[in-house]
């Protein structure tokens, strides 16, 4: 075994450090000369994806929050509506979907059996399911009308890190693929993206390169009993997710906020000493979200709140009021989610190791749940 780790302490450690090269590789042959996209394992009919007019994505855990990922960036690109919903509510609320409904159900696996159930209720209904899926041969891509296959190899940690990277990198080309199709955006803005998204895998590297300074705060938290996560727009999905690998990895009790609902209720959770991890969009964006989560932090630091802040190198607001960052290379607002996340994965593992803890097997967990 700890030759298959190559020479990393837990297969978690290994599959963080391998996220540049699963980012990668999904990107991997999807243009044709000319430089337009080609998704060669989606073989629908073009004129059924024309005429798609709503999206859902359908998954579970760590595949759900690629998801909401994806409905921001596809919304944006394709003006098509995407709602994100666990494949195990979706089920059973009698969901409307007909033949212009596009399912996507994502899925490290490819076994879950929530999802599967999911898809071919969609199915039944007369819905275009495509799936996003990393393993070859499994259940649901064989039963999707298409499948596109994530490039993350084998993950063996139970807690989900390159297949999550992966599954956001593919929900990107979906909406990029789809906004070609439909004619949404021009040839040369949709290459601009791809050419933002091939230098994803060097950034994602310096995220992983600076991973000195999550370790040490981690380990200097090893008492903490509850660790709060604020994030908004696609920040929103990293903070839900960087919650989960906290649950999950070091058994603490971690919730994720959209920090535009704090004011609304959870703000009453903040007291002296609470850690708050803030997904700080990028000050670059023409929009007022980077000043209104500016705002937030001083709002929770008056109240007593540690401040653990992923910001863009070169963000020079955050500083006066984090009590520590942890700097990710600037990117495209809507592709933030590819670096902002692995901090909060590192910091996870290593609270769990601080604490003694398996963190490849955590438990009462399964990689892959096969019941309903
Ligand atoms: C299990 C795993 C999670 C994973 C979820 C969905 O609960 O422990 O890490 O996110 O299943 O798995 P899938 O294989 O469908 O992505």
């Amino acid at each position: 075994a700890a030759a298959e780790k190559g020479g990393f302490r837990s297969f978690m450690d290994k599959e963080i450090h391998d996220q540049p090269q699963a980012v990668a590789d999904t990107l991997l042959g999807r243009t044709n000369a000319s430089g337009a996209l080609v998704l060669d394992d989606v073989r629908v009919d073009e004129t059924l994806l024309r005429a798609v007019n709503k999206i859902i994505v359908v998954a579970c855990g760590t595949a759900a929050y690629s998801g909401h990922v994806a409905k921001y960036a596809i919304e944006r690109w394709c003006r098509i509506e995407v709602e994100v919903e666990l494949a195990h509510e979706f089920r059973y609320r009698d969901p409307i979907v007909d033949e212009k409904t596009l399912v996507v159900a994502v899925t490290q696996s490819g076994e879950t059996m929530d999802t599967l159930m999911a898809m071919r209720h969609a199915r039944e209904q007369g819905a275009l399911v495509i799936s996003i899926v990393n393993t070859h041969g499994s259940t649901i891509p064989r039963e999707s009308d298409a499948v596109l296959y994530t490039h993350a190899g084998p993950e063996i940690a139970v807690a989900s890190t390159k297949a999550f990277l992966a599954q956001v990198t593919a929900a990107y080309l979906l909406g990029l693929y789809l906004a070609q199709l439909r004619g949404c955006m021009r040839p040369d803005e949709i290459a601009a993206v791809l050419a933002e998204l091939r230098d994803m895998p060097q950034k994602i590297h310096t995220v992983i390169e600076r991973g000195e300074h999550v370790r040490a705060t981690a380990e200097s938290m090893r008492d903490a009993s509850s660790v709060l996560f604020l994030g908004r727009h696609v920040g929103f999905p990293v903070a839900l997710e960087g919650a989960l690998k906290l649950k999950e990895l070091a058994y603490i009790h971690a919730e994720g906020f959209a920090a535009g609902e704090l004011k609304h209720g959870p703000i009453a959770l903040i007291d002296e000493g609470q850690p708050v991890f803030v997904v700080v969009p990028s000050p670059r964006g023409r929009d007022s979200l980077h000043s209104k989560m500016i705002s937030t932090i001083q709002e929770i630091r008056a109240r007593g709140a540690r401040t653990l802040v992923i910001a863009e190198d070169g963000d020079d607001e955050v500083h006066a009021y984090a009590d520590e960052v942890f700097w990710i290379p600037q990117a495209p607002k809507l592709l933030q989610p590819l670096l902002a996340v692995v901090p909060l994965q590192m910091f996870a593992m290593a609270l769990a190791a601080a604490k003694g803890l398996d963190v490849d097997q955590p438990r009462n967990l399964a990689k892959s749940v096969t019941v309903e």
